[in-house]
């Protein structure tokens, strides 16, 4: 089966939630829920979590990831944190290109592009968001608008780095809405980016690129979202503030 080619992966995105202390009582909590999964498990916290989310974590099968970072290796950038800070406190992913970095933050496309760069640069697996506006898919250019956002994103990605990215499939339409894409929308969207990869990278490489959706992902639908031939993970927001819905989650990833 297709799927064998590349690990599933369900990552929680915290967003802005969660203090410290907080990050690390909802890990202690998550990890022997999750202990046995087939699947790779990470968690996207606060900068400020990290410290904390990387000690609650250690030892166990949680990775830990920032949910952005900046193109620059260091300099006047006020606010601003290097991929090269997070891989050396031992942050493995960070999310790039988040609508919500796109819409309230000025993120671009070229943006999303340098950031992939940098974190490819300082060891990172970055999970890469993409996804159209309710407007976009009523115009019928979901696709197009996906291609673009990727293929700008990977403009400087060789073949074997592939191998460090994540795509996370996220309608926007869908994201803490409680609207979910359909799972054959879902597929067909995450099908069509994987046949830009193939475009890019030939089919092998494409194969093995693991692509997520986002978007209202919960306990009780992620199961069929899971089901769909390239839907290989999810990135999950509100639900991944929760232990046990988290947890279902990834058990329905197995
Ligand atoms: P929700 O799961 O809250 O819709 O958020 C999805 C998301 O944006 C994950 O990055």
């Amino acid at each position: 089966m297709q799927k064998d080619l590349r690990p599933a992966v369900i990552a929680g995105n915290w967003k802005m939630n969660l203090t410290p202390a907080a990050a690390a009582a909802l890990i202690a909590e998550v990890r022997p829920l999750v202990a046995d999964a087939a699947c790779t498990v990470v968690f996207c916290v606060p900068f400020v979590d990290l410290a904390a989310a990387l000690e609650a974590a250690a030892g166990s099968n949680i990775k830990i990831g920032a949910q952005n970072c900046h193109w620059a290796t260091d300099g006047a950038y006020t606010g601003e944190v290097a991929a090269g800070m997070l891989r050396e406190i031992g942050v493995e992913y960070v999310i790039v290109g988040h609508s919500e970095r796109r819409t309230l933050f000025g993120d671009t496309n070229e943006t999303v592009a340098q950031r992939t760069r940098a974190a490819l640069d300082a060891g990172l697996t970055v999970i890469l968001c993409v996804g159209e506006y309710l407007e976009q898919r009523k115009q019928n250019i979901t696709l197009e608008t996906v291609r673009i956002q990727t293929k700008i994103a990977l403009a400087g990605v060789s073949a074997g780095e592939l191998k460090r990215i994540v795509i996370a499939y996220e309608p926007v339409w869908a994201i803490g809405t409680g609207l979910t894409a359909t799972v054959a929308q879902a597929n067909e969207v995450n099908s069509g980016i994987r046949a830009l990869l193939a475009e890019l990278y030939g089919k092998a490489a494409a194969d093995g690129v693991t692509i997520q959706y986002g978007g209202s992902m919960n306990a009780a639908n992620a199961e069929e979202l899971l089901a769909q031939p390239d839907v290989d993970g999810g990135l999950i927001g509100g639900a991944s503030l929760k232990a046990a819905d988290f947890a279902r989650i990834v058990a329905a990833a197995q």
